[in-house]
């Protein structure tokens, strides 16, 4: 079965064409970063309107990459939330309307479920149950993936995403948009020499903006006397052991031993070394998705959109014209 699948919750306009949800016939992933590097983060109308003047070329470079014609796909996955709601509408409408012209199912997928199943692209035996360390722009969340359409949240952030902390601190310390992979090279460079507060809960939910203050308040308090990197260095080390150790506890309160890294932070090879060292001091086994597949994908969608659509998750568009974007939307929940 072959699916093609739209990402546009964001900055990123892709198109991917994947057969039977693991094999990438195509993935072209239209970046506008360049743009929204000029305003120091994403610009949600002028993403919408990109979206809009890339998305008609994204799909036909697709199409030509995986050397295949619109009759040869069988149905249409499409990111449908959580994201900017203008970005999320473009993809939308656009699968809709593709969708009715071809004859075609469509599945509406959930962003995140899409990042989970970056892992499936990467290892082709993965199969739930397992636990998913969710870190992008967005989430930081602990799911117990207990199926391929059943995800329960055992914790989550309170405050800010954790790839949004890695964006802010970038800024206090000069760095452009988007800040996590910048924060990361200047970190290589330092030591963890400033102490940073961690937040303990009873339950496994995290909380990054206690962290992310006490960035911007040393970075003041020592002006020119700062010592960048070892600030990145400091931010990054703290709030990985954060991620990592509340991960583990978690497993191990609920008896899971197989944990999967997704989201847009999985590209973040501290974050990888440790997840993988924690796991294998505990036996567990460890899964981090290919580096090309961490960031904003439409291959990943496809991947869940093939999951979503062999348990029945699809609409016939010519039954159901209201498919909507849904910026806010839930998993598991
Ligand atoms: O998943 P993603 O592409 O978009 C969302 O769904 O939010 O994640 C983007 C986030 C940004 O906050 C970016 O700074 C962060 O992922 N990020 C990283 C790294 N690469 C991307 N954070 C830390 N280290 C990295 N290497
Ligand atoms: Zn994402």
């Amino acid at each position: 079965m072959i699916c093609l699948g739209i990402e546009s919750s964001c900055d990123e306009t892709s198109v991917a064409i994947i057969k039977d949800g693991r094999e990438v016939l195509a993935n072209v992933v239209s970046t506008q970063i360049p743009i929204h590097k000029k305003f120091g983060g994403v610009v949600p109308e002028i993403a919408s309107r990109k979206h809009l003047t890339n998305i008609a070329f994204v799909v036909k470079e697709a199409l030509d990459n995986a050397n295949i014609d619109f009759k040869d796909i069988d149905y249409i996955g499409v990111t449908y939330g959580p994201g900017l709601i203008g970005a999320l509408l473009v993809g939308v409408a656009y699968a809709k309307s593709l969708a009715y012209a071809l004859n075609v199912p469509i599945v509406p997928t959930h962003h995140i479920e899409g990042h989970i199943a970056a892992n499936y692209l990467t290892y082709k035996e993965l199969k739930p149950p397992f636990m998913a360390l969710v870190v992008s722009g967005g989430h930081s969340h602990l799911i117990y993936v207990k199926d391929y359409t059943d995800f329960e949240i055992l914790g989550k952030t309170r405050d800010d995403a954790v790839g949004e902390a890695f964006d802010k601190v970038a800024r206090v310390l000069g760095l452009p948009y988007p800040g996590g992979p910048e924060v990361s090279k200047l970190a290589k460079e330092g030591k963890h020499t400033y102490d940073l507060p961690k937040t303990k809960f009873e339950n496994f939910d995290f909380s990054f903006s206690g962290i992310k203050t006490a960035v911007i308040n040393i970075a003041h308090k020592e002006g020119d006397n700062l010592r960048r990197e070892d600030l990145a260095c400091s931010f990054e080390d703290t709030v990985t052991d954060e991620l990592v150790e509340n991960c583990m506890k978690a497993m191990k309160k609920y008896n899971i031993n197989r944990v999967v890294l997704a989201g847009g932070v999985s590209a973040n090879l501290v974050l990888r070394e440790k997840l993988l060292k924690a796991s294998k001091e505990r036996k567990y086994e460890c899964f981090l998705p290919d580096l090309k597949y961490c960031t904003d994908n439409a291959a990943m969608i496809a991947s869940a959109a093939h999951f979503n659509y062999i348990s029945g998750k699809y609409y016939d568009i010519k039954e159901k014209l209201d498919l909507n974007a849904v910026a806010n939307l839930k998993i598991g929940e």
